[in-house]
């Protein structure tokens, strides 16, 4: 299993067993046959919540789809195109504005030569944080949920 991203503090999240191997690499280097990959072709693909900071989205799934083995598989997870995180109104239509439109995806694959399928899913996300009090009193604990 190959694990690709540029930033090596992701990467040092990987489990830390010889199952994972590690490329240090953005998705334009790797779909442009820019980045050292151990073998030329793969049976499956998952690209997670990675398109939004892609500019030509269009090569970049062209290219990977060619580093799949006939009959194999791209999984593209997204990222909701709107979040009700409890953030400040600049920063909710900041994210908005980055989020490619996954229909748009979906037609880029198809276009790649694959065969693609658009579905939406949607679960509960929990972030904990300590809040600490401006009096200096025990800090609170606070639950963030966002969909
Ligand atoms: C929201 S995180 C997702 C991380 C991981 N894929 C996951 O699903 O947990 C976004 C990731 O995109 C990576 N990234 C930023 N620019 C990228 C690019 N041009 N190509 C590929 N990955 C990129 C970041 O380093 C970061 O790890």
């Amino acid at each position: 299993m190959v694990c690709a991203d540029p930033s090596p503090a992701i990467l040092s999240q990987l489990p830390r067993d010889d199952r994972p191997i590690a490329v240090r690499a953005s998705a334009e280097e790797v779909a442009g046959g820019r980045a050292a990959l151990p073998a030329e072709r793969y049976d499956a693909m998952l690209v997670k919540k990675v398109l939004h900071h892609v500019a030509d989205v269009g090569a970049v799934i062209s290219g990977l789809a060619r580093l799949l083995r006939p009959g194999g598989r791209m999984l593209v997870v997204m990222l909701p195109l709107r979040i009700t995180y409890p953030l400040f109104d600049v920063a909710l239509a900041e994210f908005a504005r980055h989020q490619p439109d996954p229909s748009g995806i979906a037609d880029a694959m198809r276009a790649a030569g694959l065969d693609a399928s658009l579905s939406h899913e949607s679960f509960p996300l929990a972030f904990p944080c300590r809040a600490v009090p401006a009096d200096g009193a025990q800090p609170l604990h606070v639950t963030a949920i966002g969909v």
